[in-house]
């Protein structure tokens, strides 16, 4: 059987991951990337960690041409979509962008499917689509609330047209992964993430501020209605999510699949605060964060944690690695980029 996986986006940070884990499960990852937010450096990470050469093709998933010259020579069989744009506040200022990227490349990717007879896409989707739900943890049957930017927009945008598309082509195999909060690194610290400019996201701001990189992290509100007072959200291992989609391809291959269309959420099934993760990081790596409570930021949603029952018990995949272990491999991810400085 051909095991050629298309790995759009395979060079960002969870994508890097997954071409690891898929590597080790006997998939064959062809990474096509346009390095628009990541580095050729994470091939060369992913290539140390697996021990052998990966597939990199340098172009842009929204180019039709290009991408249908690359389905002609590698006849994959099944195509994992990590290639979107994320920054929720850049895609209150960038819509268009933001629109023509994330939903361009998909609509193009589902054409090229059905033009060279490839089966099954795991879709990159995120917990952002529950926005604040009225009920905690989130199962994958928990209603949609309207989304909160065009970042967002574009997750839920895309989940309709997948399930249309599903509907409409019995051919294909669709599984989406709602991802909730993807933090650390490989264990080898040889890829991990790699945010350019200042971090929007919390972890890499706190590995930067324990750098001495940036002199104070903010933490965004004390005053919502949890225990402590901070946001609470569902910090899942990066390398664990990595080991999801090896699970959802397996799934498709094997003919699985309840539906042609499904939906998964990848988390933990436990919420932690962002004081926890402060509080933690110190403790695990044995040092001390500069940090200060500041005003609550815009849009932040107050609590998300997903209830993982149907991960677990449908594409047997269990969140492993606990949150002591991922905050010291997002440290040592750290000390490793500094080291190359
Ligand atoms: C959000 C989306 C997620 C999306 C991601 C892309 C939700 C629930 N999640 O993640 O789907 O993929 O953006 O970037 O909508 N924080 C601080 N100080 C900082 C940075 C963050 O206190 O300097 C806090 C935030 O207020 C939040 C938590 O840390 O409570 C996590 O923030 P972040 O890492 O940015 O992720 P989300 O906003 O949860």
């Amino acid at each position: 059987m051909n095991k050629r996986v298309l790995v759009t986006g395979g060079s960002g940070y969870i994508g890097s991951h997954t071409c690891v884990e898929l590597s080790q499960a006997g998939y064959e990852p062809v990474i096509v990337d346009n390095l628009s937010n990541s580095e050729k450096t994470a091939v060369e990470g992913i290539e140390k960690i697996i021990g052998k050469k990966v597939e990199f093709i340098q172009a842009d998933c929204c180019d039709t041409e290009v991408m249908d010259q690359i389905f002609s020579k590698y006849d994959f069989d099944s195509i994992i979509h990590f290639a979107a744009f994320k920054a929720v506040g850049e895609s209150v200022s960038k819509p268009l962008d933001y629109y023509r990227n994330n939903i361009g490349s998909l609509i193009n990717l589902l054409g090229l499917m059905r033009k060279h007879n490839v089966k099954n896409i795991v879709f990159s989707s995120s917990c952002t689509v529950y926005g604040q739900a009225d009920k905690l943890p989130v199962t994958e049957q928990t209603p949609r609330k309207e989304a909160t930017s065009p970042y967002g927009n574009t997750k839920q945008m895309c989940e309709d047209i997948l399930r249309n598309c599903a509907n409409a082509y019995p051919e294909i195999n669709v599984i989406a992964l709602r991802y909730f909060n993807p933090i650390g690194a490989h264990p080898s610290a040889l890829i991990g993430e790699l945010p350019r400019g200042v971090p929007n996201n919390l972890i890499p701001f706190v590995t930067q501020t324990a750098a001495g990189i940036r002199p104070m992290l903010s933490i965004f509100g004390d005053d919502y209605n949890t225990p402590d007072g901070s946001c609470i959200r569902d910090y899942i291992d990066v390398t664990d999510l990595a080991k999801a989609h090896v699970c959802a391809v397996n799934r498709m291959v094997e003919g699985r699949s309840k539906a042609n269309y499904e939906i998964f959420n990848v988390g933990t099934g436990r919420g932690v605060s962002t004081l926890e993760i402060v509080r933690t990081f110190e403790d695990v790596n044995n040092l001390k964060l500069n940090y200060k409570i500041t005003g609550r930021r815009e849009g932040d949603i107050e609590a998300v944690w997903a209830d993982t029952t149907y991960a677990n018990n449908e594409l047997g995949w269990k969140a492993e690695k606990s949150l002591d272990e991922t905050l010291r491999s997002a440290w040592r991810w750290q000390q490793y980029l500094d080291s190359k400085k």
